[in-house]
């Protein structure tokens, strides 16, 4: 259930609610409160939702049952977003006065504050003593940023950013399965200069990474990614590593892998470098020009020696004889399972949203998966290492 309060940061609430029901596949009603309605129609936020957005107490649309008790029942998760000093106020004092504040007061800790207001009211200490007072009591709260806001000065109170939103509601959801775990996930394409103003590369963006690192942060584990040059924003939940070429990739895997419970080895690796690049850019001489590439060192193959019961997950592109290339992959490179991309799908591998894989594990099975959201890809194959990490 996303809660929709009367401040200015609510034109960032369309695009979290597409976040969350086309990325992460959320089933989402909304609930809009009568400031809220003096900003935006309702419209969008129904049409992102695919269902009537709830407006009040007693009329408009139609439910069976008590309105309030059924919506704080139907929801995993109350995500109130702006939540303004207003609806943070009423809800730790316990008022419910209309239908959101009463959905509130009825989902009780299930319910998470994302915080938006100006700086004076963030820091005024009955604020403060009402965030705490939220706090101790178990509810959510995400704390407001710091930067420019809507009344032209700058400070703290903007609202986060929703990927920062959408992580601390997934955790909040989730039962932290990997608590005290250690994973390590490898992201992004890698790069082999050819001169100082050249290099060899692919287009993966990293995002898929990316998710995986986040879902399983969200589900508890401590996690390290380390990725090649991408453009994608750090992943929220996790540290980041930054590598650029192959060699520079497998040093840090190598390095980390040995404290780490899991692997999710889902970077392109470049599998040629250019060991003859100079400092001085190549000049064209009139002729073709021929570059003698080496191979690089196969990073899943040099640690696959100290895999003991670690998890590795891999990944594999292929566009022809997938099942088979992908199935010698997975023995190869002492795999758990590997995820399989079939880039000439429609919506899979390099630079989309969605994905269409296979996923093939050690005794041969194959699944084949719908067309998904990588948010949603991510959550299964972090939900299939937690399984092989706790032996069920
Ligand atoms: N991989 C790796 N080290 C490399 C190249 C790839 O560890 N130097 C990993 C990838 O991160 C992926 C898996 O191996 O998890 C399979 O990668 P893929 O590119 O599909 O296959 P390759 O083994 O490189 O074989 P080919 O390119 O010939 O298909």
């Amino acid at each position: 259930m996303l809660g929709i309060t009367g401040g200015i940061a609510i034109y960032k609430s369309a695009s979290l609610l597409r976040e969350l029901t086309f990325e992460h596949g959320a089933d989402v009603q909304v609930i809009m409160t009568d400031s809220a309605l003096k900003f935006m129609s309702p419209l969008i936020f129904e049409t992102f939702s695919g269902k009537p957005v709830w407006t009040s107490m007693f009329s408009d649309k139609e439910m069976v049952g008590v309105r309030h008790v059924e919506i704080s029942k139907w929801a995993d998760a109350v995500l109130i977003s702006p939540a303004t000093a207003n609806i943070i106020g009423k809800a730790a004092n316990g008022i419910a006065d209309d239908l959101l504040s009463t959905v509130i007061s009825g989902a009780g800790t299930k319910t998470i504050f994302a915080a938006a207001m100006e700086t004076g009211m963030y820091e005024n200490p009955i604020m403060q003593q009402n965030i705490k007072r939220l706090k101790d009591a178990g509810f959510g709260f995400i704390d407001p940023e710091s930067g420019p806001l809507a009344s032209g000065e700058s400070g703290v109170g903007r609202l986060a950013e929703s990927r920062v939103i959408v992580h601390s509601l997934l955790t909040h959801l989730k039962s932290g399965r990997l608590r005290g775990k250690k994973i390590l996930v490898s992201a992004g394409p890698t790069r082999e200069w050819i001169d100082p103003v050249r290099f060899i590369s692919n287009p993966s963006t990293g995002r898929m990474g990316f998710s995986l690192a986040e879902a399983a942060s969200a589900e508890g584990a401590d996690v390290i990614v380390i990725s090649g040059p991408t453009e994608v924003a750090s992943p929220v939940g996790a540290e980041l590593i930054k590598v650029s070429t192959a060699e520079e990739m497998k040093n840090a895997i190598v390095e980390k892998f040995a404290e780490s419970d899991a692997l999710v080895m889902s970077a392109a690796v470049g599998d040629y470098t250019y060991p003859e690049a100079g400092s001085e850019k190549l000049k064209k001489n009139g002729s073709d020009l021929r570059l003698n590439l080496k191979r690089t060192d196969d990073i899943l193959k040099a640690i696959s020696g100290d895999k003991g019961d670690k998890v590795i997950v891999g990944f594999s592109v292929e566009t022809e004889n997938i099942i088979e290339n992908s199935k010698l992959k997975l023995h190869e490179k002492s795999m758990d399972f590997i995820v399989v991309n079939n880039p000439k799908e429609n919506g899979a591998a390099f630079g989309h949203d969605t994905n269409k894989v296979s996923i093939i594990d050690r005794k041969g099975s194959v699944e084949e998966l719908e067309l998904m959201s990588k948010g949603e890809l991510s959550t299964l194959i972090i939900d299939k290492v937690s399984k092989l990490l706790s032996g069920s």
